[in-house]
């Protein structure tokens, strides 16, 4: 299957506007992607003809909507190669890991080890942080080299019997880093520890087989991935899901409730208390099934090849620094400006009509880690263009030029 690049962008209509009388130059799809055609319309189409609560009505539109949300369950578990029943509905990435923190938090005791990585996002590092907190557990961090990569050697030294759980960065947000996750689970299972893998960005870029990973937990967010916001997923091995206490009370998660006792439901409604994103999850089954349609190594190769064009665009700018060039790194540029603070770049930019992200990027320990309080990141996805990698290196070099 050949990739079309122009074919794809028609199915995103924001991307036709204009910013400050430019072209709309959109490098910022790592916080959040733009949304194409068939998931406003999956979400416009349920709303218009058959919405309702679901999971507890016996009239039509009830069924419908319960039957278009739980396929929008099977549509993720295929995309991860899951089970259906192994796939939970969550806020996003960041509710995901909570959820599994707050669950774990009733096995684990003063002096317990959870390894994280130096290049987390916050998201994978807070919620832990308030088990160190609350019951004295201890956070190790495997450190960065200067690459961008994980120190290997150093993670498999952090390792040991007091290693309860593994939360490791499939891919990082701010230095595109992919990092060996397999046989890092291996390592992990091998101390028998408990594995997570934040997927938020990894998940946009390559093909995710959560049982060739054999990782127990695997969270992405739906609006990285093309879907809509308010939404993500929790895959966990159903033995994991099934041993793990419920994150929130209230309707739908439960066997049965009397005035002295209550029983759960089984996984994944055990942990879907409430009325869950209806719509949200549906667009979010709706981008999966539209991107499962393209060939996602075409589309690899083409967001490559953006970044390989852009860095050899900036070659030989001494001005520059570029965060994070470990091999095989994803299509993210992070990089800083000599003399000028990120925020400024981002704000030139703007008028160029490219938008980028600046700031900490949700990494505080990571801009620490290369002595940085700020960056400014280019991120690319599969409908960015050639000509858009030009204007965004033109638009940069001009940038520059205010601060020289
Ligand atoms: C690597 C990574 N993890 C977690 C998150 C948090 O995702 P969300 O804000 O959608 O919950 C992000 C979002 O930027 C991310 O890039």
């Amino acid at each position: 299957m050949a990739f079309d690049v122009e074919k794809v962008r028609a199915e995103f209509p924001i991307l036709g506007r204009q910013v400050h009388d430019k072209p709309l130059v959109y490098l910022d799809s790592a916080a959040s992607a733009q949304k194409p055609r068939a998931v406003i319309q999956a979400m416009t189409g349920a709303m218009e003809g058959s919405y309702a609560n679901v999971h507890r009505g016996l009239h039509t539109l009830a069924n419908e909507t319960t039957e278009a949300y739980e396929k929008a369950r099977k549509s993720i578990a295929d995309f991860i190669r899951a089970e259906t029943n192994e796939v939970v509905f969550v806020k996003g990435g960041t509710e995901a890991i909570n959820l599994v923190a707050a669950g774990l938090s009733h096995s684990l005791k003063a002096g317990d080890e959870i390894v994280l990585t130096e290049m987390a996002h916050h998201a994978n590092i807070v919620p832990w942080h308030f088990l160190r907190e609350r019951q004295g557990v201890v956070l190790k961090f495997v450190p960065v080299l200067e690459d961008g990569s994980l120190d290997l050697d150093a993670y498999r030294a952090l390792l040991g019997p007091k290693t309860k759980v593994v939360a490791l960065t499939h891919m990082s947000n701010v230095l595109g880093t992919v990092n060996p996750v397999a046989g890092m689970i291996a390592d992990a299972h091998a101390v028998g520890a408990i594995t997570l893998l934040d997927g938020c960005q990894a998940i946009v870029h390559q093909p995710v087989d959560v049982k060739a990973l054999d990782v127990d937990f695997y969270v992405f967010s739906g609006h990285k991935l093309y879907g809509p916001t308010g939404i993500g997923a929790l895959y966990g091995k159903a033995e994991r899901l099934a041993a793990l206490p419920p994150y929130q009370g209230g309707g739908e998660m439960i066997g049965t409730v009397t005035l002295d006792a209550i029983t759960y439901a089984d996984p994944p409604h055990r942990f879907e208390a409430g009325t869950p994103a209806i719509l949200e999850a549906i667009g979010l089954g709706a981008a999966i099934d539209w991107l499962s349609g393209l060939d996602r190594e075409a589309i690899a190769a083409h967001e490559h090849r953006l970044y390989e064009r852009v860095r050899a665009g900036l070659n030989g700018a001494n001005w520059l620094r570029v965060i994070g060039e470990a091999p095989g790194k994803g299509a993210i540029l992070s990089f800083t400006v000599d003399g000028a603070h990120a925020h400024d770049v981002a704000q030139i930019l703007d008028r160029y009509g490219v938008a980028v992200r600046a700031g900490t990027h949700c990494a505080e320990p990571l801009m620490r880690r290369f002595g940085v309080t700020s960056s400014a990141r280019a991120s690319f996805a599969l409908y960015n263009t050639e000509a858009e990698a030009d204007a965004f290196v033109e638009a940069l070099t001009r940038t520059q030029a205010f601060f020289a």
